[in-house]
Order: structure tokens, then C-alpha cells, then sequence
């Protein structure tokens, strides 16, 4: 059985791609640029642009499932052509499609959810990846500056992310499910800098940020102002409780989330001096 990863170059297609390699099957692998995929021996690397559907023809021809992402380019604007990409699925005749939420609400998801295709819509919450935002502040300064530190979150591994898309796309039993993916536990900004801290031996400073202070810094670096919003809804000002562990993860894959401890202990060298990202 081949599938078309697409994504495959990203923080979870890359986990995507490894597990269903694991499970012996033929990987497609859809990017803008083969040249930088850097994907494992045996993937067919196809070049693509997911933006314009008439490039991801050729690479659904003889697919027996695809994953998907919403993403029209690097900073994660939603595409604009998603009921082209559910027509070019419906005529290439693949039998599944799971599809990883996107930033903000696009064409794609209500395209892919509202067609006759089997379909697995996979919702992660925050990935324990954006925590490699603090990755240069720590081994620069030692420092992470956050806003919103009593929020609590249960950020999800992204081998997970990928261990659920891979078994939703070749096993049967996902198809018309949404899947709310978390990790084990809700960790408040503090908890995961001390977690970060033990895993790279050595102390790592915290100061809570105001808002306008992280506006500031954000616009900056030159993040989307939509991308600014996004975070202070989804992490500012949220009710007690508003986030919650979900039992996703484990009820579908068999295996309980991986915790951030872990992902810390495997990330360490990001973090730690001399060693780079
Ligand atoms: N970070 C979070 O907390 C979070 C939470 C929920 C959902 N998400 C969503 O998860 C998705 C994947 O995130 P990630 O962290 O795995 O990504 P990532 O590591 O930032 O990589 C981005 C991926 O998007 C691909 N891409 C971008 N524009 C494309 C286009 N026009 N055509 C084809 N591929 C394109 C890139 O492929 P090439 O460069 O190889 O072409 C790359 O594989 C995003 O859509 C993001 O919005 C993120």
C-alpha cells in the first residue's frame, strides 16, 4: 500500500512518514523543494505545492490513502483551493484522508468533513515543538519570557500527532471522527520551564511578559498579526479548566501520551550551549 504524506518535511509528518514506514508501507512524500526534504531512504519524494491542486494530481495517482495539512506556505495560511483537493481525491478514487487542523479556519477542513470521502479530522491542541521557540533565548540567556504563565496546557507530543494519523489513515474504525489530541497533563508556563531545566542540567530564568510586551516583541520578528491574536485568544485570559486532557491519544494508538519530560529529555541539545539547534 503506498499513502501521500503531505507536510512530510514538518515537526509531525516527519513521525507521519516513520511510522507508516514502520508498518512497512510505501510512502509518497508531497514538498515544495525535494531538494531540502531530507526524508529516509525509500520515501518517493514528489515535488508539489498544495496551493495548486494541479500539482498534487499526479502525486494521488495509486494511493491507497492521503494525510493532509492546511497550510498555503510556510507561515500557515489556509488554503484557499480546499474543495479542488477533495474533487482531485474523490477522482483519483483514494480510499482514506486524514486531515491535521490548521492555524486558523480555511476551505479545507469543511470541504474534506462535509464530503462522502473517509475522512479523520485530527485537532491537535498546542505541540510540545513550538516550545523550541525558547530554544536560542535559553542557550543565549538562560531567560524564557512568556505572557500567560498560569495558564495551563496539555501540549501534545508531535510522535503522537503522527502515531494517530498514521493508524487512522491504515486501520479501519476513524472514518468521520474528529480526533481532540492532548498530552498526559496540563502544565502551567513555570512547569514547563522547570521541566525544560532538569532535562538540560542547568537553570533556566522565567519572567511573565504583558501582553503588549509580547505584541511588541511578536510584530517584531514579524509574525502575523493574525498569528499575534490567535495566541492571545487561544492562551490569554482563559477560564479555569478551559483546557483538558483528552483520553485520544491512547484510545486510539494503544499506547499513553508521550509527557513533555520526555520531549524535553530528547529536545535537551537545542537548548544546551555550544550545541545549537
Ligand atoms: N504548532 C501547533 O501548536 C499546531 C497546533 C495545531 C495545528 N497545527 C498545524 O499543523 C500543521 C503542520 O505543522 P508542523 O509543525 O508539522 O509544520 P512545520 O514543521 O512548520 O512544517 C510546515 C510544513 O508545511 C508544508 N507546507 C507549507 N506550505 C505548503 C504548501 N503550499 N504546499 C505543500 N506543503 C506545504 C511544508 O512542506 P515543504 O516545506 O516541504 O513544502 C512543511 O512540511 C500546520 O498546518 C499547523 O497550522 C499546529
Amino acid at each position: 500500500m503506498t499513502y501521500l504524506v503531505t507536510g512530510a518535511t514538518g515537526s509531525v509528518g516527519r513521525h507521519v512518514v516513520a511510522y507508516l514506514l514502520e508498518a512497512g508501507h510505501r510512502v509518497r512524500a508531497l514538498t515544495r523543494d525535494p531538494g531540502r526534504a531530507r526524508l529516509p531512504e525509500g520515501v518517493e519524494v514528489v515535488q508539489g505545492d498544495l496551493g495548486r491542486t494541479e500539482t498534487l494530481r499526479p502525486a494521488l495517482k495509486g494511493v491507497e490513502g492521503v494525510h493532509l495539512i492546511d497550510a498555503a506556505d510556510s507561515a500557515y495560511a489556509p488554503l484557499r483551493n480546499g474543495p479542488e483537493i477533495v474533487e482531485a481525491i474523490r477522482e483519483a478514487g483514494v480510499g482514506k484522508v486524514t486531515l491535521l487542523s490548521g492555524w486558523s479556519p480555511g476551505t479545507l477542513e469543511p470541504a474534506v468533513t462535509g464530503s462522502d470521502l473517509a475522512w479523520t479530522y485530527v485537532q491537535p491542541t498546542e505541540f510540545m515543538a513550538n516550545a523550541l521557540a525558547w530554544a536560542e533565548p535559553v542557550r543565549e540567556r538562560g531567560l524564557i519570557e512568556e505572557p500567560f504563565a498560569a495558564t495551563k496546557t496539555a501540549m501534545v507530543h508531535e510522535a503522537d500527532i503522527g502515531a494517530v494519523i498514521a493508524t487512522a489513515l491504515t486501520e479501519d474504525g476513524h472514518e468521520g471522527h474528529s480526533y481532540g489530541l492532548t498530552g498526559p497533563e496540563l502544565l502551567d508556563v513555570p512547569a514547563k520551564v522547570r521541566i525544560l531545566s532538569e532535562a538540560i542540567g542547568r537553570e533556566i530564568a522565567f519572567r511573565e511578559l504583558t501582553v503588549d510586551e509580547m505584541r511588541e516583541r511578536h510584530r517584531a520578528q514579524g509574525v502575523p498579526e493574525e498569528m499575534i491574536e490567535f495566541q492571545i485568544e487561544v492562551f490569554g485570559n482563559v477560564p479555569e479548566g478551559a483546557y483538558q486532557v483528552t483520553p485520544t491519544v491512547e484510545e486510539v494508538t494503544g499506547r499513553p501520551p508521550r509527557t513533555f519530560a520526555r520531549w524535553a529529555a530528547e529536545h535537551a541539545a537545542a537548548f544546551s550551549r555550544g550545541r545549537g539547534a
